[in-house]
């Protein structure tokens, strides 16, 4: 049956015996999956949601190389910069995308602001929300100041009663918030266990295939165990995005784990405002305004998040510890491995004691410091917190520190410096002279951890050690 809908092309097949009635689907010509939704193929028979039949529609038809499309999956922007930055362009058709993290630290908020995005360009989009009301998701988009009527809410929590709403409503885009709480009926398991998100995620992706609709899926992650969220569902859905962020802090970092239709490296920042996620024009200059220079233990490193440098405020802070503290590191967005690594070069290589005190470091701002890139800067706060000696507040340092104590070349030290020099550094401690240096730029060239403590102690002699407002990070 042919039914065309207004500003839709849209085919429906009713009551068709099985999933795969539509010879489009295998020809993968015009409406089929995988290709740019001018409209969308619709297949309104229940066994869309079946496990049985919920896998392989791309594999459906063997084809000579040369006639495989080569163009593939076209994504469709979201409209939310950030987003289509870290997905590569947009949702992709027919795709599903996790979008994980922790309880509290904005996924629903993300979520619905890509939906509203997408509904101001005229696209229809449809929000499945099994935690929270529809007067509440409603009051979240006042919130964010956006309304639209292409987005339609339905609250519950049965996988199976999406199946007629999408078809009713024939969005483009479904989103399911969130797959832990979201039911199959035909299983006996609660809400949340393994078996329940994975068979639900199953008929997502059953949904997504056949009908060409990108489906996005919040999971929620817990900070030790990933129990029943992403590692589940990773090798499942097309793609995944982890939403990161300290929840008191406004920073928030989305990454791609896993990409079917694109590089894994990009990096999304955004800011948790009062009225919703907004970009962060400048991230470094925000992680740098509350800085104090002076403080002996706080050095600048700069970060490379996907493709863009990041400049973070690494700290130190060495005490006594009496005999029967426990406890001799504690971190803050700061790998404890790394540190207590670091640490453990500065006593043997060095021979600067850390005997009988706590250690604490942290990374400011909300930031989690993954890259080795911060290890120099890491040890260098460690020795000026230790000797009570400050880093000049104008010099930015990073490098990789090795066991032997040689300090190891990083990647984009061009693009690190750039950015280091447009805050206002002027002086930057590295591991090799880059080949593009920002003219008015120092180099100091560190080959191991020894050059470097050398270094910041002599020119940390003529250094003034009253604490006042960086003013590096203020030009
Ligand atoms: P939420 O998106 O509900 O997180 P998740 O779905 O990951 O559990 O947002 C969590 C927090 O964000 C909540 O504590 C309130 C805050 N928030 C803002 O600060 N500004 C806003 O505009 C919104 C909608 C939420
Ligand atoms: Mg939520």
């Amino acid at each position: 049956m042919e039914e065309s809908t207004e500003g839709l092309s849209t085919t429906l097949w009713y009551g068709s015996p099985t999933w795969y009635s539509s010879p489009a689907l295998f020809r993968g010509d015009e409406n089929s999956w995988g290709q740019e939704l001018s409209g969308t193929t619709w297949q309104s028979n229940h066994d869309v949601m079946g496990v049985e039949t919920s896998i392989g529609v791309s594999g459906a038809l063997a084809m000579p190389m040369s006639q495989v499309d080569p163009v593939g999956a076209v994504p469709r922007p979201v409209g939310v910069d950030e987003l289509d930055r870290v997905l590569q362009g947009g949702l992709v058709p027919g795709s599903v995308t996790l979008f994980a993290g922790e309880p509290g630290i904005g996924k629903s908020t993300l979520v619905l602001q890509a939906l509203l995005s997408i509904a101001r360009q005229g696209r229809r989009v449809l929000l499945f929300s099994a935690e929270e009301s529809a007067q509440q998701v409603r009051a979240r988009a006042e919130r964010l100041g956006d309304q639209s009527d292409e987005l339609f809410i339905m609250a519950g929590a049965n996988i199976e009663s999406l199946l007629p709403a999408v078809e009713r409503v024939r969005p483009e885009v479904v989103a399911v918030d969130s797959i832990q709480t979201v039911f199959h009926q035909g299983s006996s398991s609660l809400p949340g266990s393994t078996t329940q998100v994975r068979d639900c995620t199953v008929r997502l992706i059953a949904l997504a295939k056949s009908s060409g609709i990108a489906v996005m899926v919040v999971s929620h992650v817990t900070k030790d165990g990933l129990i029943a969220g992403p590692r589940l569902l990773e090798h499942l859905v097309d793609t995944v995005v982890m939403f990161e962020g300290e929840r008191y802090h406004a920073l928030r970092m989305l990454r791609t784990l896993k990409h079917r239709f694109g590089s894994t490296g990009e990096v999304g920042l955004f800011e948790m405002e009062e009225c919703g996620l907004r970009a962060m024009p400048d991230p470094s200059s925000m992680l740098l305004a509350d800085r104090i220079s002076g403080f002996p233990g706080g050095v600048v490193t700069v970060l490379l998040e996907g493709t863009r440098p990041l400049l973070v405020e690494v700290q130190a802070l060495v005490s006594p510890r009496g005999d029967g503290d426990s406890g001799r590191l504690a971190v803050q967005g700061i790998d404890a491995k790394r540190l207590a690594m670091v640490v453990a070069v500065l006593e043997s290589r060095m021979g600067i004691g850390f005997g009988n005190t706590a250690i604490f470091a942290s990374a400011v701002g909300g930031v989690t410091v993954k890259e080795p890139a911060a290890d120099l800067a890491l040890a260098l706060a460690l020795v000026a917190a230790r000797l009570d000696s400050p880093v000049s507040p104008t010099t930015v340092i990073f490098g990789e520190v090795g066991l032997a104590g040689e300090i190891r070349r990083v990647p984009r030290m061009p693009q690190r410096l750039a950015e280091a020099f447009k805050l206002g550094f002027r002086e930057a401690i590295v591991p090799y002279p880059a080949q593009e240096i920002p003219s008015g730029m120092k180099i100091v060239k560190v080959e191991t951890i020894s050059d470097a403590v050398a270094y910041v102690a002599s020119s940390s002699r003529n250094c003034s050690s009253s604490t006042s407002r960086s003013e590096a990070s203020s030009s």
